[in-house]
């Protein structure tokens, strides 16, 4: 924390970025103050300059707003904060084209699933304020034009590169003043393994057995494999410097997650039923990684990873993507 007080702005025009327009750039360009906020164009030709994208907003209270967000690039408004709300596996790319025309203190604020893309980006830009955001917050789009704030939760941010630290505080009370909560987090690196673990027990299990998350918990897949998982993890977040936790109990947190959210449609089958790429190689594909990186035993891992992958694989192939993996019955 920097002393500096709750008020202070970021330096600079005050507006906000978002490069990702999809549910949770939406949730989050909705709720902040009405014209701060701009999203950027990715590399898309038909987006005609001064053009805007208008959607309705269903908040949590249930009132429903218009919204209507500007299109616009980072040289052609340079943002005082820009939050990044792409795809773990698209933000390295999404991001490559506008850094150069982003003020050079203007930090950026990774709100990616997962773990490995936040730490992909710090080391390529590492002189730039990075900060990663970890989430509960959840938003869906029912129909096109209709964004859902479905989930009421809490963010956290924190910093991943040296120049950020002095701005984090900044960096908390511009998100906050969304109205949504939003707290500074001192170790973001274990805050986003909280939310890693939870996700590495349920999102692979729903998408290999296309179920909701509360339907993988009497499957004989889930129960054959979940102690050895909750292991591997338990090993890999040692090595990794987290905070020591048992097996049994990533498995109990697992588990508390997948009851109460059991009518979840969990994001990973959901990316597999739209036939978008889905986000394993950041959860257990990376703690798969670094398991072999460190010779730990990462099996269970490894086959949800290559499992998911081969459904997506399958998807692109034509095959039809409502049936389980064979070896998943
Ligand atoms: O990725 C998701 O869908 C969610 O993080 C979780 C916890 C699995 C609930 O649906």
């Amino acid at each position: 924390m920097n002393g500096l007080g709750a008020n202070q702005q970021l330096p600079g025009s005050g507006s906000i970025a978002i490069l990702g327009a999809g549910s949770l750039g939406q949730l989050w360009a909705g709720y902040l103050p009405a014209g701060s906020v701009a999203f950027v164009p990715r590399p898309t030709p038909e987006k005609e300059p001064g053009a805007s994208l208008a959607y309705r907003l269903e908040r949590f209270d249930g009132s429903v707003r218009p919204v209507s967000v500007p299109w616009l690039s980072v040289a052609a408004a340079p943002p005082s904060l820009l939050l990044v709300t792409t795809k773990a596996g698209d933000t390295l790319s999404a991001l490559e084209p506008h850094l150069p025309d982003l003020p050079q203190g203007a930090p950026i604020v990774l709100f990616q699933n997962g773990m490995g893309s936040q730490q992909s980006v710090a080391e390529r830009w590492p002189r730039q304020p990075v900060l990663a955001a970890s989430t509960t917050e959840g938003a869906n789009r029912p129909e096109p034009g209709y964004t859902v704030h479905a989930g009421k939760g809490e963010t956290w941010v924190g910093a991943l590169t040296d120049s950020a630290t002095p701005l984090l505080r900044q960096v908390v009370n511009t998100l906050a003043a969304s109205g949504l909560t939003v707290h500074p987090e001192a170790d973001i690196h274990q805050r986003l393994w909280d939310k890693l673990l939870v996700n590495a027990g349920i999102n692979a299990f729903t998408a290999i057995l296309n179920c909701r998350n509360g339907d993988i918990l009497n499957h004989r897949f889930y129960l054959e494999h979940i102690d050895n998982l909750c292991e591997e993890i338990a090993a890999v977040m040692n090595a990794e410097d987290c905070q020591p936790l048992a097996p049994h109990a990533i498995r109990q947190r697992i588990e508390a997650v997948a009851r109460n959210t059991a009518n979840n449609t969990s994001s990973m089958l959901s990316d597999r039923q739209q036939g978008r790429t889905t986000e394993i190689d950041f959860i257990n594909g990376y703690i798969a990684r670094q398991g072999q990186a460190r010779g730990i035993r990462v099996t269970v891992n490894q086959m949800l990873t290559q499992q998911v992958q081969q459904l997506s694989a399958d998807t692109k192939a034509g095959e039809p993507s409502n049936h389980t993996r064979p070896g998943a019955s």
